[in-house]
C-alpha cells in the first residue's frame, strides 16, 4: 500500500515537469498554443523542432522547460511588434543558474536584466563598436585579414594542401578581438595567458550546452548556449544539491575573474611602466573605473566581453562561407567576376570599397541568413504580463526569436532554401542599417536578434566579415576535395552553430597573390 503511495506522490511532483500547464490571463486570456508535451523533445537540432511546431501552432506558440515559459516567436511583424515596439516589456534576461547567475554572475551585459547595470556596461561597452569608433580602429581588423590570408597562403603551401579553416578563421576573430579590448594579440606561438582564455572558453561551452572539439582550438568562445541547454536551469531544486555541475560552474566563474582580470592588471602594467598603448577596452576601463563606480568583478566581466562574444560567432560565419561557396562555383565566379572588375588584381579590398562590391555584400548576407550562428538568438524576458491578440504573455517569460523559421519566410525569402545571394542585389542597407527599417518584412536578416538587446557589436562584425571574405575571393578558388564532400546538413554545437570539420583547397588565383603578401609580416604579441 506504501508503495503505491509513493509512487502517486512521485507521479504529482513529476507530472507538472512533463504535461503542459494552461495559464490565463485576468481577462480569461489563453497563453498561446503548444505542444501538449511540457518536456520538448529538441534534441540535436532544437530549430528543426521549433521549425515543425511553428508550422503547427503558428507564429506564437510556447513550450514550457520544467517550471519556466517559453514563447517562441516565428513571424518578423511580431517580432516587431513585442521585441521592438514592447522593447520596455520585453527587454530582460532570465537569470539561468548556469550561465547567467553562476558564470558570468549577472554580468558581461548579455546576462544582466533589463536595469541600470545593463545600460551603464553597454554604454561603456558601446565606446567602441560605434561605427565611428570601428573606422577608428580599422586598420586593425584590416591587418589580422592580411594575416589570415597570408596564413591560409602560407600553410596550405599555396594552394598544394587542403586546410580545415577552423584554426585560422578563430585566429583572427580572436586576435581582432584581443586587440580592440587588451591591445594585444595571439601570434603564432601562443603565450601561456592566452592558452588559458582558450581553455576557459571551452569549458564556457562545455558548461553551457556547446560541445567543440579540443582539435580547434579557436573555435570556441562564446555561443549563447541556447535556452535549452541545462536541466539544472529549469529544475530548481538541482541548484541546491552540490553536483558536479555546480562546481565547475563556480570555478569558472573565480577562473575568469582571475584570467581577464590578470589581463586587464597585464595592460595597467605597460601603462603604468610609460607604454603608448593603443586605445581598447581595457585602457578605457583603467583611466574610469573609479569615475564609473565598477568593482572588480563588473571590470573583468566587462573586459572579458568582446572575447566572449565576438569570436565564435564571428568565425563561425565565415566557416560557413567556406564550407558552402565551393558548392556554389556559378556565385564564385561571379563574386570573381565583381572583383576583378572594381578592384582589379594590383591589390585587394579595403574596407572603403564595401559599398562598390554588391555581390560580395550579398554573399556574406545571405550566408547569414542560410547559417545564422544562433538560430535562436539569445532569448529576452518579459518583465510585465501582457496581452497580444489574445494570447496572454505572462510576466518571467522567455521570448525566443525563430530566426530559423523567419529565414525561411517564404513571402519574404522565396525559395529560402536555395542559397542565392542575388536576393539580396539592390539591398545597399548595412545590417545596422537594415535592423532600423520600419517595415520588418524589408530587414535582411534577424542573425544579430532584435529589439534592445540588438547584438552591439554588429557593426564590427560586419567590417569583419567584409575584410575576411572578399579577401578569400580575391586571392582564391576556394574547392572542395572530390575525396572528402563538406556536409552542410550536419553541425557542431546546439545553438551557436559551425559547420563539422572539412578541408577545402585555397588555390591562389592569380601571381599577384604572392606580390601582395610578401610585405606582411606577422607581428610578436
Ligand atoms: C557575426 C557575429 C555576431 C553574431 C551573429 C552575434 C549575434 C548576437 C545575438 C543573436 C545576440 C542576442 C541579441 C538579442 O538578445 O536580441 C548578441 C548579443 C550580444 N553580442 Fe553579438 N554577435 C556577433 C558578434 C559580436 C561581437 C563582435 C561582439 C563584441 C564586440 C558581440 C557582443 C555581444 C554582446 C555583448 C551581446 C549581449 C547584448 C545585450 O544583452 O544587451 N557580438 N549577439
Amino acid at each position: 500500500m506504501f508503495s503505491g503511495l509513493y509512487i502517486l506522490l512521485a507521479l504529482l511532483a513529476v507530472i507538472p515537469y512533463i504535461l503542459r500547464k494552461n495559464v490565463f490571463s485576468t481577462t480569461g486570456a489563453p497563453i498561446p498554443p503548444g505542444p501538449l508535451f511540457r518536456y520538448a523533445f529538441l534534441r540535436k537540432y532544437p530549430e528543426r523542432a521549433l521549425h515543425a511546431w511553428a508550422k503547427v501552432y503558428g507564429p506564437l506558440f510556447s513550450v514550457w522547460m520544467g517550471n519556466q515559459l517559453f514563447i517562441v516567436i516565428s513571424d518578423p511583424k511580431v517580432a516587431r511588434d513585442l521585441l521592438v515596439t514592447q522593447g520596455a516589456i520585453f527587454s530582460s534576461r532570465k537569470q539561468y543558474f548556469v550561465k547567467n547567475r553562476t558564470i558570468l554572475a549577472g554580468r558581461a551585459i548579455t546576462a544582466t536584466a533589463y536595469d541600470g547595470t545593463w545600460r551603464h556596461h553597454r554604454r561603456l561597452a558601446m565606446q567602441f563598436l560605434t561605427p565611428k569608433a570601428v573606422e577608428g580602429y580599422t586598420q586593425v581588423l584590416d591587418y589580422e585579414a592580411s594575416i589570415l590570408i597570408r596564413s591560409l597562403y602560407q600553410e596550405s603551401k599555396q594552394g598544394k594542401l587542403a586546410l580545415n579553416p577552423a584554426s585560422y578563421t578563430g585566429r583572427y576573430a580572436f586576435n581582432n578581438m584581443l586587440m580592440i579590448s587588451f591591445a594585444t594579440r595571439a601570434d603564432a606561438s601562443h603565450s601561456p595567458l592566452v592558452e588559458r582564455v582558450i581553455e576557459l572558453a571551452m569549458e564556457f561551452m562545455d558548461l553551457t550546452g556547446l560541445f567543440l572539439g579540443k582539435l580547434y582550438p579557436y573555435r570556441l568562445i562564446f555561443c549563447d548556449l541556447g535556452p535549452w541547454s541545462n536541466a539544472i536551469d529549469f529544475i530548481t531544486p538541482l541548484q541546491w544539491i552540490p553536483t558536479r555541475m555546480r562546481s565547475r560552474a563556480r570555478k569558472l566563474h573565480t577562473e575568469l575573474i582571475d584570467v581577464y582580470g590578470a589581463m586587464y592588471l597585464a595592460l595597467k602594467a605597460r601603462i603604468d611602466g610609460g607604454e603608448v598603448v593603443p586605445e581598447c577596452l581595457a585602457k578605457t576601463l583603467i583611466e574610469t573605473r573609479e569615475v564609473e563606480k565598477l568593482d572588480w568583478e563588473d571590470t573583468c566581466m566587462l573586459a572579458a566581453v568582446f572575447a566572449l562574444g565576438g569570436v565564435h560567432s564571428i568565425s563561425g560565419i565565415i566557416q560557413w562561407f567556406l564550407a558552402l561557396i565551393p558548392s556554389h562555383p556559378e556565385v564564385q565566379a561571379s563574386a570573381h567576376e565583381e572583383l576583378d572588375r572594381v578592384i582589379g588584381r594590383d591589390h585587394w579590398p579595403n574596407a572603403e570599397d564595401e559599398a562598390r562590391l554588391p555581390y560580395i555584400r550579398a554573399i556574406i548576407k545571405e550566408v547569414q541568413r542560410v547559417h545564422a550562428p544562433f538560430w535562436m538568438a539569445t532569448p529576452h524576458l518579459s518583465t510585465e504580463d501582457y496581452e497580444y491578440n489574445g494570447m496572454f504573455i505572462p510576466k518571467d517569460t522567455a521570448m525566443v526569436l525563430n530566426c530559423f523559421t523567419m529565414h525561411h519566410n517564404e513571402e519574404r525569402y522565396p525559395d529560402s532554401y536555395t542559397f542565392n545571394p542575388d536576393r539580396y542585389m539592390g539591398d545597399e542597407l548595412s545590417c545596422a542599417e537594415s535592423a532600423k527599417l520600419s517595415n520588418v518584412m524589408e530587414r535582411d536578416h534577424w542573425t544579430f536578434g532584435a529589439g534592445r538587446r540588438i547584438c552591439p557589436g554588429l557593426v564590427v562584425a560586419e567590417r569583419e566579415l567584409f575584410l575576411a571574405i572578399s579577401r578569400i575571393l580575391w586571392a582564391f578558388n576556394v574547392r572542395a576535395l572530390p575525396s572528402a564532400p563538406i556536409s552542410l546538413e550536419e553541425y557542431e554545437g546546439t545553438s551557436g552553430r559551425t559547420p563539422m570539420p572539412f578541408r577545402v583547397e585555397f588555390e591562389p588565383r592569380h601571381e599577384n597573390v604572392d606580390g601582395v603578401l610578401a610585405g606582411i609580416e606577422e607581428m610578436k604579441a
